[in-house]
């Protein structure tokens, strides 16, 4: 059973769809510890339902950043975390963190990296007059929202689309495309070459999600 740990900053919808799909037995993982960097997190709300183990570590608890994220490897290691899940965590790794989990961190972004890095990434797709957005799982790097891509979803953006809409559109792929992810982790498939991500076994070549999902239906 892969042993995960959760990097939470807010509403938590995607540990959600982490915490169901375990739940139902599409991924074969535990859960070991959800960190969260704000106390006022729902993310926590929800590991108090399910019976998950949380904890969290304010940066401004800590002298550096340096301090801050060695703090939360450390209880990630001491929970035996092998995968580390950024879900909606809104802070910018560093290097120490990185090296600490080379290529065992992932994080969920809401474009298509390159595409729209950073903050607000659906407002910046709506503004900007994309007719694709979409979201991507990837491997962090020290480059922020632009690690190695794993598995991408595409979405429209139509002209009556807002950051709203599109962001409940986005929201509907990241809760498929992240559990799964976990899942291919889980079945040791995910292999890396360079910066190039294969899914050992997956079929590529579709539409809206490449490579294809395997757990939803
Ligand atoms: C999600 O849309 C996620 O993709 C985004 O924050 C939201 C968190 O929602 N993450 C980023 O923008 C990271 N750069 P959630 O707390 O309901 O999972």
């Amino acid at each position: 059973m892969l042993k995960i740990g959760v990097l939470v900053s807010g509403r938590g919808s995607n540990l959600q769809a982490i915490i169901d799909a375990i739940d139902r037995g599409a991924v074969k993982a535990k859960i070991e510890l959800v960190l969260s960097d704000n106390p006022d997190a729902y993310a926590l709300q929800r590991c108090g339902k399910h019976g998950i183990k949380y904890d969290v570590v304010e940066r401004k608890n800590f002298k550096s950043r340096s301090d801050f994220e060695m703090s939360i490897v450390g209880k990630l290691m001491d929970s035996g975390v092998e995968l580390v899940v950024l879900a909606g965590f809104m802070r910018i790794l560093g290097r120490d963190f990185i090296s600490s989990y080379r290529d065992r961190i992932i994080n969920i972004h809401p474009s298509l990296i390159p595409s729209f890095q950073g903050l607000h990434a659906q407002r910046q797709a709506v503004d900007f007059g994309a007719k694709f957005s979409g979201c991507t799982v990837h491997i962090v790097d020290e480059s922020v929202d632009a690690g190695p891509v794993i598995v991408q979803a595409v979405v429209p953006v139509l002209p009556e689309d807002d950051e709203d809409t599109l962001s409940d559109k986005i929201l509907n792929w990241e809760h498929k495309i992240l559990p799964q992810t976990v899942q291919w982790f889980s079945e040791g498939r995910v292999k890396l070459n360079g910066r190039k991500v294969v899914v050992e076994g997956a079929k590529y070549g579709t539409l809206p999600v490449n490579p294809e999902l395997e757990i939803f239906g």
